[in-house]
């Protein structure tokens, strides 16, 4: 229903994203957008490249006088970097027999190695330009513009760091809204242990080395049945396990405390039913997540992602020259020490965007206000059902 197309490279001179299947009516403030691209920029341990480039959004259709028209928008981030790199990744020209910056040692956890097997390229830099995580800028702006439209349904998304290198976070008897503004307010995005964690990233870092780390994205307000459990593929767990995979370094994801329910017995974990309150049904607990079936179930949506350790090392592992087949140490540019936090931003972006789609699926996607009156008209249906 909906749909987005990214294109460009880290250092090339923009990052685009054409969003399809918008409805029209959506409100976007100026203001509120480069707010949540800056989000994506926050993170003790980020390399120096987020100083450098400000991350402004550039609407190039479908958006008037900060409204969608329902037109693909087109969204474009300019890399302020690419001015020093125009001669490394020139569109045309012969390639010289010596290119600066040329990336012949693949790092172990990246896409260097695999990628010029699979391209049949020399410069594994044809390969990490694309894989690098500079492509999410895009996705993160397409979610801004969904965020703004979503929260016109009173649907708010916001994630929190649970754990760098092992430090954990404690939350116990912390609610949704203490954890959020905590989480808002420091560099980690954590609503505790922020200075251990701080601690292990700067270790890490002093050792040439890389931490990784648990995020979670919480979303609240939405209504009762978006996805199915009708099609596999349609079932919203399915696509939002998707959608967090597709984040660079995230290679696991958890409904709820999955794992941990898994360790228990059905009595200790599924969400008992309570009697109607005005119509509406609630739950005792929120283990399941947010989903049954492949269904919202108006409870609040908990995702978490786990993110592996940063490839790039300062303190290298052993690799292959490309060239030569002989052993060497991987190579190093430019990198990030922890990007956790930033990768929470980013799956509240993807997350809210497989949302979105299961929305217009459910209720059409011409305008904002039909959505309205259909989104009235379900939860009213719904509620008359236990009303008193
Ligand atoms: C926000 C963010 C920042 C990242 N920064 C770096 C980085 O500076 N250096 C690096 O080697 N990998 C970084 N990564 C991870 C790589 O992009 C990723 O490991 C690589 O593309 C290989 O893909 P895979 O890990 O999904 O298999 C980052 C990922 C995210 C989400």
């Amino acid at each position: 229903m909906l749909r987005i197309l990214t294109a460009g490279e880290s250092h090339g001179p923009q990052i685009t994203a054409i969003v399809e299947g918008l409805p029209a009516g959506i409100v976007v403030s100026e203001e509120a957008l480069a707010a949540g691209m800056a989000r994506r920029q926050v993170g003790f341990g980020r390399g120096a490249r987020m100083g450098i480039e400000p991350d402004a959004v550039q609407v190039r259709s479908g958006l008037r006088f900060g409204e969608t028209t329902g037109a693909p928008l087109t969204l474009v981030i300019e890399n302020r970097d690419h001015r020093n790199w125009t001669a490394i990744l020139p569109p045309f020209g012969p390639r010289p027999e010596e290119v600066d910056r040329e990336v012949h040692r693949p790092r172990p956890g990246h896409a260097d190695l695999v990628g010029v097997l699979k391209y049949d390229r020399q410069d594994a830099r044809d390969i990490l330009e694309r894989a690098s995580a500079r492509e999410t800028v895009a996705r993160v702006a397409a979610g801004e513009i969904v965020r703004a439209w979503l929260g016109e349904f009173g649907i708010l998304a916001f994630s929190h760091v649970l754990s760098i290198g092992g430090v954990e976070a404690p939350l116990e008897g912390l609610g949704y809204a203490e954890i959020r503004e905590r989480a808002e307010a420091n560099d980690l995005r954590c609503a505790a242990a922020y200075e251990e964690m701080r601690e292990a990233i700067r270790s890490a870092g002093a050792d040439g080395d890389t931490l990784g780390g648990v995020f979670e994205v919480v979303v609240q307000g939405l209504p009762v049945g978006l996805g199915t459990s009708m099609a596999p593929d349609r079932k919203l767990d399915s696509r939002l396990g998707a959608a967090l995979l597709s984040i660079p370094a995230v290679k696991g994801c958890e409904i709820g405390p999955a794992f941990e329910n898994a360790t228990r017995r059905g009595s200790q974990v599924h969400d008992e039913i309570l009697p109607a309150e005005d119509g509406v049904v609630r739950r005792r607990t929120n283990r399941a997540g947010g989903l049954e079936g492949g269904m919202t179930t108006g409870e609040a949506l908990r995702l978490r992602g786990a993110m592996k350790p940063i490839s790039t090392l300062k303190r290298p592992l052993a690799s292959i020259d490309l060239r030569s087949g002989e052993a060497c140490e991987a190579g190093f540019e430019r990198s990030d020490v922890c990007a956790v936090p930033a990768a929470g931003v980013i799956a509240e972006a993807v997350v809210l965007f497989t949302l979105a789609d299961a929305m217009v699926e459910v209720l059409g996607g011409d305008t904002v206000e039909d959505m309205r009156v259909g989104l009235d008209f379900r939860n009213a249906r719904i509620r008359e059902r236990f009303a008193k």
